[in-house]
């Protein structure tokens, strides 16, 4: 959303990406199928001081990929984090950047279905991250509501979804998705929210 060279010069002006960060990033890119999933260094970065800043004991991930966002949540955390991904084929590269990143024993991995996987995980939640199957972003949300504890933050990724969340009548599943997501939490009094207009929208809100 933001002009390319804008972004560039915010790069520019940021620290460097860690050097594993982008070998991962690298490697993302020349072995993925679709290697835009990525977070990659601005919002990777993002995700990490925002850890740093609420020094969460328990973070869950919705939606690992190569571990780029999960890796960036470990390193900014004291405690925990646990990252469900749908994909097995993802371990080896995930497991292999976790271990560079020295992160390997602050990271759970778990592959299977999210919707599976989040009921059998009986903690506490300071930070969850959603960032898998768009057409379930509400039932992530709804699912992990009663297990974030008061004061603790669900965010989630492409709430603007390239910009399609304007054109809602005529919506594939993916938008209508994102659409409802939004609504459903803006309206929800149980949570003060922000959409910030950060690479393609990050959605925070805090359980009040
Ligand atoms: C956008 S990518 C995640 C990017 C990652 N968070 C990062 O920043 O690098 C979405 C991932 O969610 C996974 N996914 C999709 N549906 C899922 C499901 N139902 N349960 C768990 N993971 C799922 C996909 O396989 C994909 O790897």
């Amino acid at each position: 959303m933001i002009p390319e060279e804008i972004e560039n010069y915010c790069k520019l002006n940021s620290s460097p990406e860690l050097s594993f960060l982008a070998e991962l990033n690298r490697e993302t890119h020349l072995t993925q199928v679709y290697p835009r999933m990525i977070s990659g260094s601005m919002q990777g970065t993002l995700l990490r001081f925002i850890c740093r800043m609420i020094n969460p004991e328990k973070v869950l991930e919705i939606g690992t990929f190569t571990g780029y966002s999960a890796i960036n949540l470990a390193l900014g955390s004291e405690g925990m984090v646990h990252t469900i991904e749908v994909n097995p084929e993802q371990e080896t590269i995930i497991r292999k950047y976790l271990k560079e990143a020295g992160v390997e024993n602050k990271v759970t991995l778990h592959f299977g279905e999210a919707l599976k996987i989040i009921p059998t995980l009986s903690e506490t939640w300071d930070l969850v991250y959603i960032d898998a199957d768009k057409p379930n972003y509400l039932n992530y949300y709804q699912m992990v509501f009663p297990m974030v504890r008061k004061g603790g933050w669900i965010i989630a990724d492409n709430a603007l979804w390239d910009g399609k969340v304007l054109s809602a009548r005529k919506a594939d599943k993916d938008t209508v998705g994102i659409i409802e997501y939004n609504e459903f939490v803006r309206k929800d009094e149980r949570v003060e929210n922000l959409l910030l207009p950060f690479r393609d929208g990050l959605m925070l809100a805090r359980k009040i």
